[in-house]
């Protein structure tokens, strides 16, 4: 891999650098669209890493040389995906694709819908934050962080991303499969999401509006790793795909991709539980970690508990109505809930559903 010079210790980077991209000698071209990211020696390299990697693993080491822990979702309360791999390739054998067909297309818009992290709109840090945050993470989220997340999602320019990167991998595995008219409207109609109230109404709105939304994007990049698993092992079955190695590439490309999302969401945000944050007008003072470990705890609660159980229930119901319609109903039906391994979905008052913290 051609090496793009960073120091061990180089903490500031400028847009660009963090935007450089690895020396490909090949693109990758899926379903006809260039994506982004590329081929060194035959392996797939992630886009916009010839820096970024080695930044995130220096303010990374920092925080460990600080004594600062990091913030973990645990594997526990991670849901498995619904339909799991059995049912979904049960499904697959009986001709009963559409369920499946539905929740890639839905994967490949939310993952679209991930380009809004640009939007986000930083608090004022100097004011806002006690001490100072030079050659931190924190400091680059709006001077490239964000933007090379939403880029690495939504595609960028002429390069394909996730959401393309998905289709693709839906097109290629189930072979272009008819997309139900209906998915848009599943989507929007899909989760109940009322008013949030503010936990710290001292602190700027922006500032607790940031630090909510990277919890519940970690939070959702952490959960998407058994999609991940998921996808690989469904679509990169030759039983029921109809490319499986091309398919399972695809996702596994993704896969890749995505860890760099989740390194510099939780280092950013264990840099700020390191911190004094302040209101705007300086009279108010809280440490980081109490904020912090309040708003990720609560979303965490609630993406853990409540949210994956209405899903699994509205793709069952759906499940259930496209096997009602074949004329086999009731055997698929039988067979399907006997591949179910069930899930015990944590209780919302489960006091381990805690924010837990590992060395950094
Ligand atoms: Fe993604
Ligand atoms: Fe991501």
């Amino acid at each position: 891999m051609a090496e793009t010079a960073v120091e061990s210790d180089q903490l500031v980077f400028s847009f660009d650098e963090l935007m450089t991209e690895d020396a490909y000698e090949e693109p990758l071209i899926t379903g006809g669209v260039r994506c982004h990211g590329g081929y060194i020696g035959g392996k797939y390299v992630s886009p916009r890493g010839a820096v970024r990697r080695r930044a995130i693993a220096n303010w990374h080491r920092r925080l460990a040389a600080d004594g600062l822990p990091v913030v973990v979702v645990p594997d526990k309360y991670v849901p498995p995906s619904y339909p799991n791999y059995p049912q979904a390739k049960f499904l697959l054998t009986e001709g009963v694709v559409d369920p499946l067909t539905r929740a890639l297309t839905i994967i490949s818009i939310v993952e679209g819908f991930g380009a809004r992290i640009r939007e986000v709109q930083l608090p004022d840090f100097d004011r806002e934050i006690k001490e100072s945050i030079d050659g931190t993470s924190l400091a680059h989220l709006g001077s490239g962080l964000f933007e090379a997340h939403a880029r690495d999602e939504a595609g960028h320019r002429d390069q394909g991303g996730h959401k393309q990167m998905w289709e693709a991998a839906r097109d290629v595995g189930l072979d272009k499969p008819d997309i139900p008219n209906d998915v848009l409207l599943r989507l929007m109609t899909g989760g109940s999401r009322g008013e949030r109230k503010r936990a710290f109404p001292e602190l700027s709105e922006r500032m607790e509006g940031m630090i909510t939304m990277m919890a519940n994007v970690l939070i959702i990049e952490t959960f998407a790793d058994n999609t991940f698993t998921w996808a690989k092992q469904l679509l990169g079955d030759p039983e029921v795909s109809a490319d499986a190695e091309r398919a399972a590439h695809i996702v596994d490309c993704i896969a890749r991709d995505e860890v760099p999302h989740v390194d510099y969401l939780t280092v950013a945000l264990s840099e700020l539980r390191g911190h004094t944050l302040c209101s705007p007008d300086g009279t108010f003072a809280i440490p980081g970690s109490e904020v912090i470990d309040t708003i990720f705890r609560g979303q965490l609660r609630g993406m853990a508990t409540q949210r994956p159980r209405e899903n699994r229930e509205r793709l069952r119901t759906e499940i259930r109505q496209a096997i009602a319609d074949e004329s086999r109903a009731t055997r698929i039906a039988r067979t399907f809930e006997d591949l179910d391994a069930g899930w015990e979905f944590p209780h919302a008052d489960d006091e381990e559903l805690d924010i837990l913290l590992s060395p950094a």
